[in-house]
């Protein structure tokens, strides 16, 4: 899609909406970069959208009235997901392209609502899936393209955080709120799309959230690879890190990461693996860069809301699967929520 640059040379001045834990992080690593400034916070919370603005920022409940006030370039929108859909919709009618937290919002029609009105405003609406942005994923990747075709991507999540607020409330918090970034990244890792999943989603007896924390998901990817999902959000013990455990068997051997440091293969043949592609950064510094450098040129950046429903609609095909006890197609739940 194309969409409206910003080809000055200077850094883009942000507002970042919602000052809740997450917005924190981001007014911090925006901060901490050249490519941006924080130029307003929002919250609904007013107090807490001061607390959280850096000095000479501009701060206050309404998103129009603090972008006015700060001359924004574009807007961060770190809010819970059920406000991705106004703030963001807000957003673009102001005229401000927008980097969104995931998801992409709390519904697929809500994203497919959001996908639309970008494409009205002519603003670019990028999804900030930060975990993508790991040097061991992106190490991981060359290795497995050079390990020819891949038959099977399996990838263990076992943690047992007590989060409190809107998580435990939710009634898919692992599949909504985590394994987002999981089926985002295995998208990235195996360069392929979701084509249908077989999902089972549950609650174990100790769990202490209001909705199902436990899930083990199987997709057919296009090209015919197999992505096996499984995760616990109640898992205490041995847990594995933050962005997971996996494992991928492919025709010339297999590789394993840990989440955390360098990728382990056991090759077949020797082969040759790519060199270092431009890495944009560790993290939200990632996010942030590729926002940026797609303004500057044009260019659509990986995660722009097109590509990113694909990783939403993995979600919602896994949950219909789930309440169904049936394989969904994922084509199938696109369509349904483009009406
Ligand atoms: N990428 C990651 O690693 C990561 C980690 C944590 C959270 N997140 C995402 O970041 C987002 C925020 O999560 P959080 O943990 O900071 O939540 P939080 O509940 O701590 O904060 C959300 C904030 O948004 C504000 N808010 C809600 N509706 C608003 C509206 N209409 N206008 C302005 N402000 C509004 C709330 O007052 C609150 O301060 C979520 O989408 C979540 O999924 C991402």
């Amino acid at each position: 899609m194309s969409f409206r640059t910003i080809t000055d040379d200077r850094p883009l001045r942000l507002v970042i909406v919602g000052a809740g834990q997450m917005g924190r992080t981001w007014v911090e690593a925006v901060a901490g970069s050249r490519l941006a400034e924080v130029a307003g916070v929002v919250d609904l919370d007013e107090g807490a959208a001061r607390a959280a603005a850096p000095p000479g920022a501009a701060a206050g409940a309404s998103l129009g009235e603090v972008a006015r006030r700060s001359a924004a370039d574009a807007v961060v929108d770190v809010t819970a997901p059920a406000a991705h859909l106004p703030v963001t919709l807000e957003a673009l009618e102001l005229g401000l392209p927008v980097l969104g937290e995931k998801p992409l919002a709390a519904t697929l029609p809500e994203a497919v609502k959001l996908v639309r009105a970008a494409e009205q405003a002519g603003e670019l609406f990028v999804v900030s899936q930060n975990r993508r942005f790991h040097p061991g994923l992106w190490r991981l990747k060359r290795e497995v393209a050079a390990l020819g075709e891949v038959g099977l991507l399996t990838h263990q999540f076992f943690k047992a955080p007590h989060f409190g607020g809107f998580r435990e409330a939710m009634a898919h918090p692992l599949v909504v709120d985590m394994a987002i970034h999981n089926f985002d990244a295995a998208r990235f890792l195996l360069d392929a799309d979701p084509v249908a999943v077989y999902c089972e989603e549950f609650n174990p007896s100790w769990s202490w959230y209001a909705g199902s924390a436990a899930t083990t998901a199987v997709f057919e990817m296009s090209g015919g690879s197999r992505f096996v999902y499984t995760g616990s959000w109640c898992s205490p013990g041995l847990e594995t890190s933050w962005n997971s455990d996996w494992r991928v068997s492919a025709a010339g051997g297999t590789a394993t990461w840990d989440g955390i440091g360098e990728p382990q293969v056991e090759a077949l043949r020797p082969r040759a693996v790519a060199t270092a592609e431009d890495y944009p950064g560790d993290d939200l510094r990632g996010s942030l860069a590729v926002f940026v450098e797609a303004l500057r040129t044009g260019v659509e950046p990986m995660n722009e809301c097109h590509d990113n429903l694909r990783s939403l609609a993995m979600v919602h095909a896994a949950i219909a699967s789930a309440e169904t006890g049936s394989r969904v197609r994922v084509d199938e739940v696109l369509a349904a929520a483009e009406g």
